[in-house]
C-alpha cells in the first residue's frame, strides 16, 4: 500500500534502489525530491527559452523573461500576495540575511530584536550580526511540550523591540507557531513582524495578511530546485530599503557617481538571476495546487499521528514537540535510550545514568535498512541547548510518503528500540 498525496511515480529518484531495495525517504525538511514536471519545465527552458532575463529585445530573450516574471506572479498568488512583493533570492538563509543587512543596518544601539529559542540558525545568526553594534537580541521560551510561551512573548515586547522574526514552524519540534496573533501582536508594538516560513508555506495553505510584513522560504523544501528562495516584502518596506546587493539589472541609471534604483522587485535582484530555479519552482507550485495545500497538510498530519502513536509505544524512545497533530507539522525529532550499555555498564551499581544513543548512530542504523532520517543539531544548536541535547535524529514527511514509509521506519526503529 502507497497511500501517498503526490503520485510516488512522478518522483524519479523512487526508482532507485539500494542493495536492491527500494529507498525510504524522511528528510524532505531538509530537502524534497523533485517531481517530473519540475525536471521537465527545467530541461524545457534550456532547450527552448533560454536567455537573459530582462535586458534584451529579441524574441529568445523575451520569453525567459516572461517565464521568469510569470513565476513570480505563480509565488504570489500562492501565498496571496501581490506579484511586485515577491523578491527572489536564494533560499530562506539569504532572504533573512537581506533584511538584516536593510533593515538591520538602521537599527541603533540599545533597539531589541525578539527571536525564539526554537529557530533554525538562519533566523538567529542574521540578528546575532547586529549585536556587535549594541542591538540586543532576546529569546521567547518554550514549554516542555515544545508550545511557544505567549506570555514570555509578551513580557518581552518592548518599546526598543523593532523586529520580532518568528518560525512559523519549528524544523526540530514541529510547532506551528500561532503567527497571526503574533503579527498583531508585534504591530501593536510598532515593531516589524517577519516569518520564517521556510517549514510552512511548502506543508500548509499560507495566506498573507496584513500583519506580515516579510516572510520568507525556500524553493528546494517544496519541490522546487535548489538555489531559489522568496522574500515576500509589504512594498512600501521594499520601496524605502536600501538594496542589498548592487550590480547589474537592479538600476534605471547609473552616471560616474551617482545611481537611481530600479523599483521594488528588481532593485534586489542584482545580477543575473536564477531564471532556471524561478521556472522550476512555479512547476513545483502548480503540481502543489493540484494536489490542494489542505490535502498536503492533512496527508502530513495523518502520518504524523501513527507515527506518533507507535512512537509512544516504543518504550525507550523520547520523541519533542506538541503531541497534538493539530498543532504540528509532519516532522518528528528523537531520541532512543540505550538500555543494552546501562546494563553491560552499570549492573550492580547503584548507579542511574541516562544514556541516549547518538542520533548519527540511530541515523546510520536506520540508514542499514535504506530508511533516511537526518541526525545532529538540525541547524538549531541553541534549542538543542534548551532541550539539553547534543542532537536528534529525524523523520520528517511530504506528499510523496506513505503510510508504507511510517511503517517501515517505525518496524526499524523498533529493532533499535528493543536491542537490550
Ligand atoms: C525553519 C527553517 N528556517 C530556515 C532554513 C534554512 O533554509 P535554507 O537552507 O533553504 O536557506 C531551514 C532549513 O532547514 C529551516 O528549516
Amino acid at each position: 500500500m502507497t497511500n501517498t498525496c503526490g503520485k510516488k511515480e512522478d518522483f524519479p529518484i523512487f526508482k532507485k534502489k539500494v542493495n536492491g531495495k527500494d529507498i525510504v525517504y524522511l528528510d524532505s525538511t531538509a530537502t524534497t525530491q523533485k517531481p517530473k514536471q519540475v525536471l521537465d519545465a527545467i530541461i524545457s527552458y534550456y532547450e527552448g527559452a533560454n536567455a537573459n532575463v530582462h535586458r534584451s529585445v529579441y524574441k529568445l530573450a523575451d520569453e525567459a523573461t516572461e517565464l521568469y516574471e510569470n513565476s513570480r506572479t505563480n509565488v504570489s498568488d500562492f501565498i496571496g500576495s501581490k506579484s511586485n512583493e515577491v523578491v527572489f533570492t536564494r533560499n530562506t538563509t539569504e532572504s533573512l540575511n537581506l533584511l538584516s543587512f536593510t533593515i538591520g543596518e538602521s537599527l541603533k544601539k540599545g533597539d531589541h530584536i525578539l527571536i525564539t529559542s526554537m529557530e533554525h540558525h538562519s533566523n538567529i545568526l542574521p540578528w546575532m550580526r547586529l549585536e556587535e553594534k549594541g542591538v540586543k537580541l532576546d529569546y521567547v521560551g518554550f514549554d516542555e511540550k515544545g508550545h511557544l510561551d505567549i506570555g514570555d512573548l509578551k513580557s518581552k515586547l518592548k518599546k526598543e523591540t523593532k523586529i520580532v522574526s518568528i518560525t512559523h514552524q519549528s524544523n526540530v519540534l514541529g510547532t506551528i507557531n500561532p503567527i497571526e496573533e503574533i503579527g498583531k501582536m508585534a504591530k501593536e508594538n510598532d515593531s516589524i513582524f517577519i516569518i520564517d516560513a521556510a517549514q510552512s508555506v511548502p506543508h500548509m495553505p499560507f495566506r498573507m495578511r496584513e500583519q506580515y510584513d516579510f516572510v520568507a522560504f525556500s524553493g528546494h523544501k517544496m519541490l522546487g530546485p535548489m538555489g531559489i528562495g522568496v522574500l515576500y516584502g509589504k512594498y512600501h518596506l521594499l520601496e524605502e530599503m536600501s538594496p542589498f546587493n548592487r550590480g547589474g539589472e537592479m538600476i534605471r541609471n547609473v552616471d560616474f557617481h551617482s545611481v537611481i534604483f530600479e523599483d521594488p522587485p528588481i532593485k534586489f535582484e542584482a545580477g543575473t538571476p536564477n531564471v532556471e530555479g524561478a521556472v522550476g519552482l512555479s512547476a513545483a507550485i502548480d503540481y502543489l495546487k493540484t494536489i490542494g495545500m489542505e490535502n498536503v497538510r492533512s496527508h502530513e498530519k495523518n502520518l504524523t499521528s501513527v507515527t506518533l502513536r507507535s512512537l509512544e509505544d516504543l518504550k525507550n524512545v523520547t520523541y519533542y514537540g506538541p503531541t497534538d497533530v493539530e498543532e504540528r507539522g509532519g516532522v518528528i525529532a528523537f531520541n532512543v535510550r540505550d538500555v543494552s550499555n546501562l546494563k553491560k555498564n552499570l549492573e550492580g551499581r547503584n548507579v542511574i545514568v541516562d544514556h541516549l544513543y547518538h542520533s548519527h548512530d540511530i541515523a546510520t542504523f536506520l540508514d542499514d535498512k535504506n530508511v533516511y532520517v537526518r541526525s545532529g543539531h538540525h541547524c538549531a544548536e541553541p534549542l538543542m541547548r534548551t532541550l539539553g541535547v547534543s542532537g536528534t535524529a529525524r523523520a520528517s514527511f511530504y506528499v510523496y510518503n506513505g503510510i508504507d514509509d511510517v511503517q517501515a521506519f517505525v518496524n526499524s526503529l523498533s529493532e533499535l528500540n528493543d536491542v537490550q
